[in-house]
């Protein structure tokens, strides 16, 4: 049985090879459970603990986390099947190399920060997902005071919830934004339009990489504010405009407009009105970005793309996908955008569409 001792991918008990998809599944459906329990270490700083203190022992730990041995002992063995923890043949626990790298850190991209939010937002949600998708509709939102259509908006009941919603979405980009900052594709951008900038974490880090650009984020009143608060560093160059994407127009005078991880969560029709009130506020010459998940163009692999596919159907928005590249390139030349082409390779399954307003 995996996760009973057989190596992944190696022989059965029997000798025989292990099929890795029969392997993944395995995994996969005690993937809720082992996931809660990674997000409860995270918690309880095991990681960062053993990051520290390589090797120490059940009673180091059980000194350090101080909850009951037995709950101890429970979650430690559950951490160790993911084999994101090791023992040593003292029985001294260490983190492995890819816990050390992705959990032990505590930063403003930390997982923690990730998680937390997934944990706390997104797979709630996941529960009512034939529910949702037979419908076609976002109903898992009805755990969310207020009667907005998005999840993004009815946020704004819950500066808390927001709060973690934010740290989560904006830990999350920064694991694909240097990738995003160094391309060289801003490096002539004058004044940048962040539509739907979140918290301003994208046009902080490329205000910074680029002294010479200045940044309007357009988001949600609620979220805009979040935005103030953050961006202290980089204020005197960043705009906020509260708005409504759809409602309110785009302010004029930006010479490049950035759609980061914002177009997946609309419909067809409604990528194509927002592409085209891009290119109405651009001048010739202006340029398009579209940053954020891509599926594979046969829509057949992509984790991160899938999850996040999932989560807008059945919770954020009721619709919009993790589109492949292919349909942003088609939407854009339908703007009226010219030269039109999809830099592929940035982690996450992330890619960058750009058009040029002619
Ligand atoms: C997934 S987040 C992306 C944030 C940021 N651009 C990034 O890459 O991390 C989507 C953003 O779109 C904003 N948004 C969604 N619907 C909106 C609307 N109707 N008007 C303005 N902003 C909206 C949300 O508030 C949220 O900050």
């Amino acid at each position: 049985m995996p996760g009973q001792g057989s190596p992944p991918g190696g022989p059965g008990p029997d000798g025989a090879a292990v099929d890795p998809v029969a392997e993944r599944f395995h995994f996969l459906v005690n993937a809720p459970a082992l996931f809660n329990a990674v997000v409860t270490a995270l918690e309880w700083d095991v990681f960062g603990h053993l990051s520290a203190h390589p090797g120490a022992s059940f009673e180091e730990l059980h000194a350090a986390v101080g909850v009951p041995a037995h709950s101890l002992r429970v979650l430690l063995h559950a951490v160790c099947t993911t084999g994101l923890l090791e023992r040593g043949p003292d029985g001294g626990y260490r983190n492995a190399p890819a816990a050390a790298e992705l959990l032990a850190p505590d930063g403003p991209d930390s997982w923690r920060h990730i998680l937390t939010g997934w944990r706390e937002i997104y797979y709630p949600a996941f529960s009512r997902m034939s529910e949702a998708l037979a419908a076609g509709t976002n109903l898992a939102l009805d755990a969310h005071p207020g009667d907005e259509p998005t999840l993004y908006r009815r946020l704004a009941h819950d500066p808390e919830r927001e709060a973690v919603f934010h740290r989560s979405m904006s830990a999350f980009t920064l694991k694909s934004l240097d990738a995003l900052v160094e391309t060289g594709e801003f490096a002539t951008v004058r004044h940048l339009l962040d539509i739907g900038g979140g918290d301003g974490t994208t046009s902080a880090r490329l205000l910074a990489r680029h002294p010479g650009m200045r940044s309007t984020v357009f988001d949600i009143p609620s979220v805009a504010q979040l935005a103030a608060d953050a961006k202290a560093e980089a204020r005197d160059r960043i705009r906020l405009h509260p708005g409504d994407l759809f409602a309110d127009p785009f302010p004029p005078g930006a010479d490049a407009v950035l759609f980061s991880h914002v177009l997946e969560i609309f419909s067809a029709g409604q990528i194509t009105e927002l592409l085209a009130k891009a290119h109405a506020v651009l001048p010739s010459g202006g340029r398009v970005f579209v940053y954020g998940y891509n599926a594979s163009d046969d829509e057949t692999r992509g984790w991160y793309s899938a999850r996040l596919s999932l989560y807008l159907n059945v919770l954020a928005s009721g619709q919009g996908m993790a589109y492949p590249a292919r349909d942003y390139e088609e939407w854009m030349r339908r703007a009226g955008f010219d030269a039109v082409r999809t830099r592929t390779g940035y982690p996450y399954e992330h890619g960058l569409t750009i058009g040029t307003k002619p």
